[in-house]
């Protein structure tokens, strides 16, 4: 393969860290963002340890100026943009009228905003790269949660049910660029984000974030022909609720 480039973001845990993995090994040079330093700089070490051709970058993807540094760094270091996995997100559950106006704010910011600004700093990289393979890809992890409603998580609900439709929007935008989209949308993954309701939801019960890899790695292997637009993930149990 020639040289490809990636940018993840929420690279320093869970189903971002499985991806940026990924996407090293298969010669992908890769911008891993992540907000707190400590953890983004172990997962740098880890993959780096390992060969992997990858740079930190700490971002709060909440802040724009923080996104606009983090998609200039990447441009600086690897000078070409691929794929780009809008991955961070964060999750808070309270009742309706219980709403914490902050916590509205940082899931619009972090799950949603975010992604859009993404896309608005990352259009001239992927426009030059679908120009030569018509093969740019954005994976946008979105949630089951995007699809159906979940109470007690209605704002989460709320910005993830948005990444679905702003992926649909993409899509239209910019397919014909050879830009494709796709949302990604989880029941319960065995991560850290899970880790409340272990004691439930035993974690190999869960969605294994390997299963997840495994669907970019077919998102990467279509030809140009193809989109897939949204995948949805279920638990055998099957009823498309988180539980
Ligand atoms: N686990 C699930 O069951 C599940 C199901 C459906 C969808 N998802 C979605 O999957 C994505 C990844 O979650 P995960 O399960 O892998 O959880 P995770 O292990 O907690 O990872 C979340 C990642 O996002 C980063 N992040 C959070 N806020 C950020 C911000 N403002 N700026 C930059 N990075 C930020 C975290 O870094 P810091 O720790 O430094 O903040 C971490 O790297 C999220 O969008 C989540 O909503 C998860």
């Amino acid at each position: 393969m020639d040289a490809r480039a990636a940018i993840v973001t929420g690279a320093s845990s869970g189903i971002g860290l499985a991806v940026a993995r990924m996407l090293g090994e298969q010669g992908y040079a890769v911008t891993l963002a992540g907000r707190r330093p400590d953890k983004l700089d172990a997962a740098y070490e880890q993959l780096r340890g390992d060969g992997l051709d990858v740079q930190p970058i700490v971002a709060d993807v909440g802040d724009e100026d923080d996104v606009v540094r983090c998609v200039a760094a990447h441009r600086e270091a690897y000078g070409r943009l691929d794929v780009l996995v809008n991955n961070a997100g964060v999750g808070i559950g309270e009742s309706i009228g219980e709403l914490r106006t902050k916590a509205l704010d940082i899931q619009l910011a972090t799950n949603l905003r975010s992604i859009m600004l993404f896309y608005r700093e990352s259009l001239a990289m992927l426009t030059a790269a679908a120009a030569e393979h018509r093969n740019a890809l954005v994976v946008n992890t979105a949630s089951i949660a995007g699809k159906q409603g979940q109470a007690w998580l209605s704002v989460y609900s709320a910005t993830k049910s948005g990444v679905v439709g702003f992926t649909q929007a993409m899509n239209r935008e910019l397919g014909g660029l050879g830009i494709k989209s796709t949302a990604l949308c989880p029941g319960f993954v065995d991560t850290p984000m899970t880790d409340f309701v272990k004691e439930r939801v035993p974690p190999e019960a869960m969605i294994q974030t390997s299963d997840v890899v495994a669907s970019v790695r077919m998102l990467l292997a279509l030809t140009p022909g193809c989109v897939i637009g949204e995948i949805i993930f279920e638990r055998p149990a099957g009823d498309g609720s988180l539980g």
